[in-house]
């Protein structure tokens, strides 16, 4: 029997827990506050923030957003992020991606105060994680290891290869899955787009993250019977539906799920978790700028 890893059931546990980590901050007359900034018209990205901003409000974050004109110059998102790196109501900051060519996306990261760095971009952030101090994971990756826990999939001594090295999700996830911890001390194997014979690779993995942002190209011969495979791909395929597209993931899900022991679907398995892991590092940064000790799930 393949399990089928629920996101949206473990996302929402996260969620009330949160809560409860919330009332403790409002008892003590601190409201965590995200704000999120875009400077894109991609519609991805604008739906990406709306969902965000409706994430905070159902649990009690103060969302504060704002919209750069794609127009402006630089300077206009390099003052915004001043702003609220000097503004105490708001805890985390967060820069929706990809952001218009006139933006140096590099400074975007190194300008977000690394105490706001909600999302854990910011490279003082990404080398405490590498160092195995960790401040901020990074939403999708500490996602997936959520799931892992939430399921009981053991990563220690496991075989995990990831398909995609990005800089969001691959490179943190496997950052964190060496690290000598339990919720790591995996095997892991970073695959790209130069990475000879993928299929050999996945075969020979317990665990298979894909990554790659590729629809459906991880098909049930690159899988081992029994292994486990967390979907991380959202992609757009033209499709007969009101909208002219659906989403779907970077794993053939009908054909895998016959194999696999476990898999996420899309929607509803690694996304609700980014989502959820967001909320998680907004109340742990309000947490410590204020200095109010608060349980995290
Ligand atoms: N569920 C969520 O919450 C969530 C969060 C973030 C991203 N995503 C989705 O996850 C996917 C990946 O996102 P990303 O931002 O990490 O993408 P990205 O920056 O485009 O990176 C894609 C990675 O996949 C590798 N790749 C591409 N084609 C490949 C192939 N045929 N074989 C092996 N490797 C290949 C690339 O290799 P090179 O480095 O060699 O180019 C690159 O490392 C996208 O579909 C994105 O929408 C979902």
């Amino acid at each position: 029997m393949t399990t089928r890893i629920d996101g949206d059931a473990v996302a929402a546990d996260i969620r009330d827990s949160l809560a409860q980590s919330i009332e403790t901050l409002r008892e003590n007359d601190v409201t965590p506050g995200l704000a999120t900034v875009l400077m894109s018209d991609d519609p991805a990205s604008e739906t990406y923030v709306s969902m965000k901003q409706r994430d905070c409000r159902e649990v009690g974050i103060n969302g504060i957003h704002v919209e750069i004109d794609t127009d402006a110059p630089a300077d206009e998102l390099y003052e915004t992020i001043e702003d609220l790196n000097g503004d105490p109501e708001v805890h985390g900051i967060l820069v929706q991606m990809p952001l218009v060519e006139q933006v140096d996306t590099r400074r975007v990261l190194r300008s977000v105060d690394p105490l706001k760095d909600v999302d854990g971009f910011h490279p003082e952030n990404v080398g405490r994680l590498v160092a195995g101090h960790d401040r901020y994971r990074p939403c999708t990756p500490h996602g997936v290891q959520k799931l892992f826990e939430a399921y009981d999939i053991e990563t220690e001594g496991a075989d995990v290869v990831i398909v995609g090295r990005s800089n969001i999700v691959g490179k943190p996830l496997a950052n964190l899955l060496v690290q000598k911890a339990d919720d790591g001390n995996a095997t892991v194997t970073v695959c790209h787009s130069r990475t000879k014979d993928l299929a050999k690779k996945t075969r020979g993995a317990d665990i298979v993250v894909a990554a790659a942002g590729r629809a459906e190209f991880i098909d049930a011969e690159m899988i081992r019977e029994g292994a486990t495979v967390i979907d991380v791909g959202i992609n757009r395929v033209d499709a007969d539906t009101e909208k002219g597209y659906e989403l779907v993931g970077d794993v053939a899900y009908d054909r895998v799920a016959e194999k696999a022991g476990a898999i996420t679907p899309v929607p509803g398995g690694v996304g609700p978790m980014t989502r959820a892991m967001l909320l998680y590092n907004t109340v742990k940064a309000a947490s410590l700028q204020t200095d109010i000790d608060v349980s995290l799930p």
